[in-house]
C-alpha cells in the first residue's frame, strides 16, 4: 500500500541506490531532523541512527522546514505518550502536504518505544508516515527508507536476531569532537525485571548485554575523539554481564575497571541501576576508581514494603537503606538520585508516609518522581484499587516539595568545596564556561573556550536556580 499518493509527488527516482551513492556524487545531500523523546538511551539511539543515515548522505539539521526526513524517536514509559506522537504526526502531515505542494518530498519515520508498541497501528492512524522502526532494528533504518522511497510503507519492529550494534557505524573523530566532551554509550538494553508498572520489558525486550570488546572499542573511539566523560547506559545497566579476556565472568564493576584504563577518559558514570544488581565488585569500583564519579542513580520507587512487593521490585525498604549505607561506607561523598512513583494501585496514606520517611533517611541530591500511570499490557493495569488522580497528584506535590528541599540543601552543602570541574560548553556570558561537577551539577566559571575538555580545580561560591557558581582554585589538572 502506498501513502497518500494523490497528495504527494512521485518519490524522487534514485535508481539502484547503494549505501554511499548519495555521498559519492555529492549532488544528493539530504537533511534529517530527529526529534528525541524520553530517556538518555533514546538520545544515544538518535546519535547512532544519525551516524547510520550519514552513510546514506543524510546530514542532521535543527530546522524541520528544510528536512527531507523527519524522524520521531519516541518514548512509551508514561501516559499519553502514544497520543502525543499521534498529534505530532498530525502536524507533520500538514507540513508534508505543504512541502509536497512546493514540489519537495518529506519522509516521516517513527522510531523508539511507541513504534515498537503500536507497530502497524501507526500506519493506520497516521497516513503520512513512511517508516515505523523499532529500537532493535535501527541498523535496518537505511534499508527501510530505501524501500519507502520506492513507495512502500515499512514497519520493521521484529526483535532482530543479529546484533544491531555490529551493523551501526561509530562516528569518525571529527564528528565525535563536534558533539562535545561528554557522551553516552549503551552497554545493555532491555529488562527482565518485570516491575508491574513498567512497559520496558515489553517495548525494549529482554536483557541483552553488549560484549566487552565492542564497548571498549567504542569507548576508545570516543576518547580519541576528545570525549572525557562517558555515561554507560542500560535500562538495567548494572545487570550488564560479559566475559573478560580469559573468558571469566564479568559484571559491570569489572567493565568499569577496564574502561578506567583508557587514556584520556577521565570520568565514568552509569545509569540506570536496580538495587538488586548492586554487587560487591560494583560497590568496590566506587571505592577504587578515581574515574568513577561519586553519583548514583538508584531508583527505589516506593518506601513501603507492601507496595514494593506489589511492584515486584523484589527488595524491601530496609534492604535498600542497608545497600545505601554500604555504598556510603566505601564512598562517603557519593550523591544519590532516585525515581519515585506516587499512587501505585493500592497505595494508602500510610504507604505514602513510608516513602516520605525513606526519602528523609536517604537525603537525595536529585530525584525524579511521577504519578503512577496505567500502562496497557502491564500487570499493574489489571490491579483493583487504582488510586484517584487527585490523590496521586497531591502525594506527588508533597513528595516533590521534599525532594526539591533536599536538592537545594545538597547544592548549598557544596558551597566552599573545592572540586574538579570538567569544562563542557560555552556559558551565558562571554569568557564563561559551563562545567560539570562530579555530582552532575552544572557549574558556571570564568574560563576560555579553548579550555573546553579540561578538568580544572574550582571552589563553589554560590547556587543559582539550576546551576552553581564557582571561581578558579588553581591551575588545570
Ligand atoms: N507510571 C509512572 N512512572 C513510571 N515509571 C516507569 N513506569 C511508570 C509508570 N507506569 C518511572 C519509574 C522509572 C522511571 C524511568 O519512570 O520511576 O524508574
Ligand atoms: Fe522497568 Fe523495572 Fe526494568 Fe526498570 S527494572 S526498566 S522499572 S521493569
Amino acid at each position: 500500500m502506498t501513502q497518500d499518493s494523490a497528495l504527494l509527488p512521485a518519490p524522487k527516482a534514485i535508481p539502484h541506490e547503494g549505501p554511499n551513492e548519495a555521498l559519492r556524487d555529492g549532488s544528493n545531500s539530504r537533511k534529517v531532523f530527529i526529534k528525541t523523546y524520553g530517556c538518555q538511551m533514546n538520545v544515544y539511539d538518535s546519535t547512532r541512527m544519525s551516524d547510520a543515515l550519514a552513510r546514506d548522505g543524510y546530514e542532521p539539521t535543527d530546522d524541520m522546514e528544510e528536512a527531507d526526513l523527519v524522524l520521531l524517536n519516541t518514548c512509551h514509559i508514561r501516559e499519553k505518550a502514544a497520543e502525543k506522537v499521534y498529534s505530532a504526526l498530525g502536524r507533520l502531515r500538514e507540513m508534508k502536504k505543504k512541502k509536497a505542494a512546493d514540489g519537495r518530498e518529506m519522509m516521516i519515520g517513527v522510531a523508539g518505544c511507541v513504534a515498537q508498541a503500536e507497530g502497524e497501528e501507526i500506519l493506520r492512524r497516521a497516513p503520512a508516515v513512511d517508516v515505523v522502526i523499532g529500537p532493535q532494528t535501527y541498523h535496518r533504518l537505511p534499508e527501510a527508507l530505501r524501500r519507502a522511497k520506492q513507495g512502500q510503507r515499512v514497519v520493521d519492529t521484529e526483535y532482530a536476531i543479529e546484533d544491531k550494534f555490529e551493523h551501526l557505524p561509530i562516528a569518525e573523530s571529527r564528528k565525535i569532537r563536534a558533539r562535545g566532551v561528554t557522551a553516552f554509550l549503551t552497554v545493555q538494553e532491555g529488562c527482565d525485571k518485570f516491575c508491574t508498572f513498567c512497559v520496558v520489558p515489553y517495548t525494549r525486550g529482554s536483557e541483552v548485554s553488549r560484549p566487552v570488546s565492542q564497548i571498549v572499542e567504542e569507548a576508545e573511539k570516543l576518547a580519541e575523539g576528545g570525549v572525557r566523560e562517558i555515561t554507560l547506559l542500560g535500562q538495567n545497566v548494572n545487570a550488564w554481564h560479559g566475559a573478560g579476556p580469559r573468558g571469566e565472568a564479568w559484571s559491570l564493576g569489572d567493565l568499569l575497571y577496564r574502561l578506567a584504563e583508557i587514556p584520556g577518559l577521565a570520568r565514568l558514570r552509569y545509569t540506570t541501576s536496580h538495587p538488586r544488581d548492586m554487587d560487591d565488585r560494583l560497590i568496590n569500583a566506587h571505592r577504587d576508581l578515581r574515574a568513577l564519579m561519586p553519583y548514583l542513580h538508584l531508583p527505589v520507587q516506593s518506601g513501603s514494603d507492601r507496595i514494593l512487593k506489589a511492584m515486584n521490585r523484589r527488595h524491601t525498604a530496609a534492604e535498600y537503606l542497608a545497600l545505601i549505607a554500604r555504598i556510603r561506607t566505601v564512598r562517603p561523598d557519593i550523591a544519590l538520585s532516585g525515581d519515585f512513583i506516587t499512587g501505585f494501585p493500592g497505595e494508602t496514606d500510610k504507604d505514602f508516609e513510608d516513602t516520605l520517611r525513606l526519602v528523609e533517611e536517604v537525603r537525595y541530591a536529585q530525584a525524579f518522581s511521577f504519578k503512577y500511570s496505567t500502562r496497557p499490557g502491564t500487570p499493574g493495569a489489571e490491579l483493583k484499587d487504582q488510586v484517584p488522580e487527585e490523590i496521586k497528584a497531591e502525594r506527588l506535590e508533597r513528595l516533590q516539595m521534599l525532594l526539591l528541599k533536599q536538592q537545594q540543601e545538597f547544592a548549598e552543602s557544596c558551597i566552599g568545596k573545592e572540586i574538579d570541574l570538567l569544562l563542557e560548553k560555552p556559558g551565558r556570558m562571554p569568557e564563561q564556561l559551563i562545567g560539570r561537577s562530579p555530582w552532575l551539577q552544572s557549574v558556571n566559571v570564568d574560563a576560555k573556550a579553548s579550555q573546553i575538555g579540561d578538568i580544572i580545580k574550582v571552589r563553589i561560591t554560590g547556587t543559582g536556580t539550576n546551576s552553581l557558581f564557582a571561581e578558579r582554585a588553581e591551575a588545570a589538572v
